[in-house]
Order: structure tokens, then C-alpha cells, then sequence
């Protein structure tokens, strides 16, 4: 199959395309952070210059086209397919403040258990609808009588139109109650977002450096949507996952964290618990889990960390990093869905 080099400026960055296939759709799947609305030709927020090469329209010419705007080297890449090599220019999005927040009804596409307290909720949207999103990034609920209840977004933005999401059961809890014990495929939801600026930092420098991802419970789904992301880009920057939980029944998802360390050279996966005294079966890591990063890093001058999990955690762990020389700038958490959805559901 022919495919042509996309080229895009100022950024440098460069992906491939297949002949005859969107070149927006093939940006994303890539991780470019291209802008864009409506997916329809309609809106004109992926415009863009040609500089070099050539495209055609399949569907004919979008609305928000004209034949001036074509003239000028303009193009809209939610409809363009390349006729050859091309060399455009875009600003791509680099940070969430140039991300549109909607607010949007969503279907509830699937209701999973994936443990005795963590439910998987896929939501998907309208067909005519898109979420723009950096994987890490979260979403709120918008219920009843003015509350809202965030969640963060599991995975990476690869497909647009459908959002995953793991809740933890919060007993007494005003909405995780409901979504444990009422809510059926199906059911409209409203949202918003997305939020937050929990996300991976792709700049040159950032590039460079190794990673360190710490979930606590639930918190392992941003981290997942980053992971998720980077693996469909490519990436290769080395991975260190650690997963704290209380018990081995609390790793939802271990299948799939040591599928990616089987998998991929780049990926590391450290499971740890905190409760394990009673468990003869399990073989690995115990403790608190930022202790053991503590432990097997007695340098993190060169990493990035990313953490989500329960504040007391997060705060434990920026206190023992930065003595172990992380320096400030290059730490990241986010532990919003348990302080919000915690406290809230005491409050309601
Ligand atoms: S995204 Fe709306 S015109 Fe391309």
C-alpha cells in the first residue's frame, strides 16, 4: 500500500499516511495533536497550509473551503487525503488551554466489573461529536441539583467518539452508588471537559528523560491512557509502572500491565501492596509503593514522574522524590477523583 511522508511545520514532526486515508484521522492515531471540531468539513478548525505536494477531497469540497482559501494553499484535514509527499504547516495543540471543553450527552455504552470495587464505564458520543483530549486528562459528570463528579478519561485519544472511564465504588457515595446499583447500558449521561493538566509533556526536552508513572487504585487509569498513547506512537522512552494497591484482588488490570511489559523492552511493571501480610501467594513487592520507588531510585535527578492516586500518597511521595533530587517542574499528579468523589459522597 502507498503511503507519503506528512511533513508538518514549524513543529518538524513527521507521520505517514496511507493513499486514500484521512490525514487527520492518521495524525491522530499517531499522537499529533492536530486542532479540529466537527470532523465534518464544517467548522475550519483544522485548516492548514500546503507548502509542498498535493491533496484532493474524496467527498468533494468541504463547506467551510472555498476556492480563494484553496488558491491561498489552504486545506482542511478532516476531509484532505495526500496525493503525494507534503510539507503543511499547523500549529499543533500543545497544552490544554487551547483544548475546547464541551459540554456533551453521552450513551453508556458498557457497564464492566473489573474488580469487587472498580467498575469500567465505556461512554460514547453522538455520532456528529468529538472530544479533543490529552491521554491523563479527565471529565466531569454533570448530575442532578448542580454536582458534578470527575472522572479521569482511561483511555488514550485515539478513537474520539468514545470515552473509558474506571470508578471506584465509594459506598454512600451519591454517584458511584447509583452507578453500581442502578445504572444500565444504555442510559444517557452529560458531560464535560475535557480537564485538567495531568498529561504527558512531549517537548524535546521532556523527550529525553525516563519515566516514572505511580498509580494508587483507580489512578491507574490515567496512567494507562498514557501509556496507551505513547504505545501508539511509538514512543520508546523507558517506562517505569509502579501499581500500589492494598491487595492483589485491587490490580484490575494486572493482565494488561504485564502484557505491556512482556510486550514492549521500554515498559517496566512493578506491582506493589500494602496489605499482603495474609497473602502466602503473593511473590512480589510490599510496602508502600512511593517507598519502593524510593528504594530502586536513590537518584530521580533525570526522570519525569507522573503520579494519580489518594492525596496522602501524592504527598508522601513529592516529599521523599524531591529529596531524592526530582526536581519540582518534573512532577505531575493529579488525585482529584479521590479527594472529589471521597469527600463529596461524605458531604452529599
Ligand atoms: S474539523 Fe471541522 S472542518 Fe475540519
Amino acid at each position: 500500500m502507498t503511503s507519503y511522508n506528512i511533513n508538518i511545520q514549524p513543529s518538524g514532526q513527521q507521520f505517514q499516511v496511507e493513499a486514500g486515508k484521512i490525514i487527520l484521522d492518521a495524525a491522530l492515531e499517531q499522537g499529533i495533536s492536530f486542532p479540529y471540531g466537527c470532523r465534518g468539513g464544517a467548522c475550519g478548525s483544522c485548516l492548514g497550509d500546503i507548502q509542498a505536494g498535493k491533496v484532493t477531497y474524496p467527498d468533494g469540497l468541504p463547506m467551510a473551503l472555498g476556492e480563494d482559501d484553496i488558491a491561498e494553499g489552504k486545506a482542511l484535514f478532516c476531509q484532505a487525503v495526500a496525493e503525494s509527499d507534503l510539507t503543511i504547516h499547523m500549529a499543533e495543540i500543545k497544552s490544554d488551554t487551547e483544548i475546547e471543553i464541551k459540554t456533551l450527552p453521552a450513551r453508556v455504552e458498557s457497564l464492566r466489573k473489573l474488580s469487587h470495587d472498580v467498575m469500567e464505564m465505556q461512554l460514547k458520543l453522538p455520532a456528529s461529536e468529538h472530544l479533543a483530549f490529552f491521554a491523563g486528562q479527565y471529565i466531569n459528570f454533570l448530575l442532578q441539583g448542580g454536582r458534578k463528579r470527575s472522572f479521569s478519561l482511561a483511555n488514550a485519544p485515539i478513537e474520539d467518539n468514545y470515552l473509558s472511564l474506571h470508578l471506584r465504588h465509594i459506598k454512600g457515595g451519591y454517584f458511584t452508588d447509583h452507578v453500581f446499583n442502578a445504572m444500565h447500558e444504555k442510559d444517557l449521561v452529560r458531560i464535560e471537559g475535557p480537564h485538567g493538566s495531568f498529561y504527558l509533556r512531549t517537548d524535546e526536552e521532556s523527550k529525553q528523560r525516563p519515566l516514572i508513572l505511580m498509580a494508587g487504585g483507580t489512578g491507574f487509569a490515567p496512567l494507562k491512557a498514557m501509556i496507551e498513547h505513547m504505545l501508539s506512537e511509538g514512543v520508546d522512552r523507558p517506562v517505569y509502572l509502579y501499581w500500589g494497591v492494598r491487595t492483589q484482588t485491587d490490580l484490575y488490570q494486572n493482565d494488561l500491565a504485564e502484557k505491556w511489559a512482556f510486550q514492549y523492552e521500554n515498559i517496566h511493571y512493578i506491582p506493589v501492596l500494602s496489605d499482603a501480610d495474609d497473602d502466602t501467594s503473593w511473590q512480589g513487592r510490599t510496602g508502600f509503593v512511593h517507598q519502593a520507588i524510593a528504594d530502586d531510585f536513590s537518584d530521580l535527578s533525570v526522570f519525569s514522574v507522573y503520579m494519580s492516586g489518594p492525596p496522602p500518597m501524592i504527598n508522601a511521595a513529592k516529599t521523599a522524590f524531591m529529596q531524592q533530587g526530582l526536581e519540582s517542574e518534573q512532577l505531575y499528579s493529579d488525585s482529584f477523583d479521590y479527594s472529589a468523589d471521597a469527600l463529596k459522597a461524605m458531604a452529599d
